[in-house]
């Protein structure tokens, strides 16, 4: 299979589809790979390292989308990446369709078969493409936590470890998810007092498993919200109820009974943010302060280390993609449910149900089941 990565085209996206280890995986397997000219150059892959892996470079985006059979990126396609893909071509990259009815309807015209990262499914019950950026958003959460709790960037001048005879930073975590862990092994990593909220107590009894009675675990209650928060240097927000926006879990009122110069991280801000006062921020200007207390909400986190995000987020797409390309898109996902569970548009039908939930109606879209969509 010819396989195209073009170069991002989204503000400020460093990342790319495949880093050149991916591409020589591709290239062994016997295919063959383009990959657009200087699209890994801002995270360190050159495109001497690209051609050393095995892919031709191509010169612009439009030769890649004229000639390749699959396109793997990250992001959404933008509207003239959708208008570029037809009948035949299978898109491989996170969608997040759902709230987005221009791309839906442009996909749904291009004909092609849209495979979203953010969908596919393992046999625990998870969403294996989307967890390594949720490790990534978790880890850095904390590290920017850390930074803004410095007094020049507007925090309280609280060091999170403490030194030997002064007590460490006291960290709140709220959601005990992949986010939540992640946050909770930095903090504790850095030496801080930590305390994991969740409203799942198996979730609970798995975490205090995990780190063995270092960090608390305490029940999520409005009550015990309130009374954390009011004690901590920094709260990080890694709650997730899937398919619905984020619960507002602090409102104005207890944000303001918090310690003066203490942080906010709200990683769910990509639901739409669990702190009343949360609004989306970006890496230019990632931070802001009400009553005091700095707001950290950047929407898209994994893309501040993208080098990482790109690495972590290709390790997780690697094997589906070779599966993919070695059976052909449709038999590797009547093959595979997990994999079929990524399958949103095939062919101008729409083939996952909440995107035809939420847009139905909108744009008069019927749902079809993937495998039926697949055996036409
Ligand atoms: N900003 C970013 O760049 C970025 C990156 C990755 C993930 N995220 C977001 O981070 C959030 C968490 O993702 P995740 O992968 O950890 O999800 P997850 O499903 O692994 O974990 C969410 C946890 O929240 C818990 N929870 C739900 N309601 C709660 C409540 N009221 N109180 C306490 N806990 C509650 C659940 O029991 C679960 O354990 C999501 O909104 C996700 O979209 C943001």
């Amino acid at each position: 299979m010819l396989i195209g990565v073009p170069k991002e085209i989204k503000n400020h996206e460093y990342r790319i589809g495949l880093t050149p280890a991916a591409v020589k995986e591709f290239v062994t397997h016997g295919h063959r790979v383009m990959v657009e000219t200087n699209g890994g150059l801002a995270i360190g892959f050159t495109d001497e390292m690209y051609e050393a892996a095995g892919a031709s470079i191509a010169a612009t985006p439009e030769a890649i989308f004229a000639e390749a059979e699959m396109i793997v990126k990250v992001k959404e396609p933008q509207p003239d990446e959708c208008k570029m893909l037809r009948k035949g071509q299978t898109l491989y990259t996170y969608l997040h369709l759902a709230p987005d009815p221009t791309q839906t309807e442009l996909l749904v015209e291009s004909g092609a078969t849209c495979i979203a990262y953010e969908t596919v499914t393992d046999d625990r019950g998870g969403l294996p493409l989307l967890a390594p950026m949720s490790e990534v958003a978790g880890r850095m959460s904390v590290q920017a936590g850390a930074h803004y709790l410095e007094i020049a960037h507007g925090g309280s001048g609280t060091l999170l470890g403490g030194v030997p005879g002064v007590a460490p930073g006291k960290v709140l975590v709220i959601g005990g998810g992949v986010v939540g862990t992640n946050a909770a092994k930095m903090a504790l990593g850095l030496g801080a007092d930590v305390t994991i909220l969740d409203r799942s107590l198996p979730r609970l009894r798995q975490l205090d498993d995990i780190f063995n009675g270092r960090i608390k675990t305490v029940f999520s209650t409005v009550d015990a919200i309130e009374h954390y928060s009011s004690k901590a240097d920094l709260v990080v927000g890694a709650v997730l109820i899937p398919g619905a926006a984020a619960p507002k879990l602090l409102n104005r009122e207890q944000i303001r009974a918090m310690k003066p110069g203490s942080v906010l991280v709200d990683v769910a801000i990509d639901q739409g943010g669990c702190f009343e006062t949360s609004k989306a921020t970006t890496h230019q200007d990632p931070v802001y302060t009400v009553d005091e207390v700095v707001h950290y909400c950047v929407a898209n986190m994994p893309g501040g280390v993208a080098r990482t995000s790109t690495m972590a987020l290709n390790n997780a797409t690697l094997p589906f993609g070779l599966a993919l390309a070695n059976k052909g898109p449709a038999q590797a996902m009547l093959d595979d449910p997990h994999l079929m569970a990524g399958l949103n548009v095939h062919e101008g039908k729409v083939t996952y149900k909440a995107v035809v939930d939420a847009l139905g109606e909108q744009l008069d879209l019927t749902y079809v089941p993937a495998a039926d969509a697949l055996r036409g």
